[in-house]
């Protein structure tokens, strides 16, 4: 018997059907960065009222990946609006989620691009929107065991986790220079790092989130 071929989102559908039995993932344009298409979460699953097991579920996996953050969006659009930024650049989109921002820089001529992001689901979710978008870039796991130079890295939205923000030292240990883009910390204040903008976006599928998340600030250091 002959097997059917697998369609490129039935890989994503099962990672996220660990979050929701019932959420399946589509293609998606970005309303700030048109140019960009990425498989997210069909929004209607995300909108509905959950179990209590179903929000337990979610805890336990939430699938970042399966949504375009804030961040993620402004620092494409930005990326896309100045390619000076990353152009000839070894980059790395750290904490890649959809790869959003990898794709961005591969489209903007950065000359290497590492999407590197501690969710195998993402990897794969890296992987199948590079080949939605026809770029292409390496895939990485543990930012610890990346011992190559780099000339810029990226981060947008990893901040969520308070347990991150050692990291900010760690991100300019790394690369020459770093770009964090951040809607979750209130008082930023982490020198060398300096605010360079502020923009207001939204999580794709919009998720409706509280004003403040609306917010995009960006520091670089
Ligand atoms: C909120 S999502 C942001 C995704 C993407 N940057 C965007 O803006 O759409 C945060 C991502 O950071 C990843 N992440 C969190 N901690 C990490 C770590 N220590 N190393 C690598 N990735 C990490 C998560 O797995 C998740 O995919």
């Amino acid at each position: 018997m002959t097997q059917q071929p697998q369609s490129p989102q039935q890989p994503l559908n099962t990672c996220i059907q660990q979050m929701l039995s019932d959420a399946s993932v589509s293609i998606q344009s970005l309303p700030q960065c048109e140019q960009i298409k990425l498989w997210l979460v069909e929004p209607e699953a995300m909108r509905r009222p959950f179990s209590q097991q179903e929000i337990l579920s979610i805890q336990s996996y939430p699938a970042y990946w399966a949504f375009c953050w804030a961040s993620g969006q402004v620092l494409a659009r930005q990326i896309l609006a100045n390619p000076h930024w990353v152009k000839d650049k070894k980059v790395m989109d750290f904490g890649a989620g959809s790869g959003v921002v990898a794709i961005a820089c591969v489209i903007a001529g950065a000359r290497e691009v590492i999407a590197c992001d501690i969710d195998p689901d993402a990897l794969l979710a890296c992987a199948a929107n590079a080949r939605l978008n026809q770029v292409d870039y390496r895939l990485h796991g543990d930012l610890f065991d990346f011992n190559e130079p780099l000339d810029l890295l990226i981060a947008a939205d990893v901040l969520y986790d308070k347990a991150n923000l050692p990291l900010l030292d760690i991100f300019r240990q790394k690369a020459s220079k770093v770009l964090v883009a951040d809607s979750r910390v209130k008082d930023f204040n982490f020198p060398p790092y300096q605010k360079i903008g502020r923009q207001e976006s939204f999580t794709v599928p919009d998720l409706d989130e509280l004003d403040e998340f609306r917010w995009v600030n960006l520091y670089r250091a």
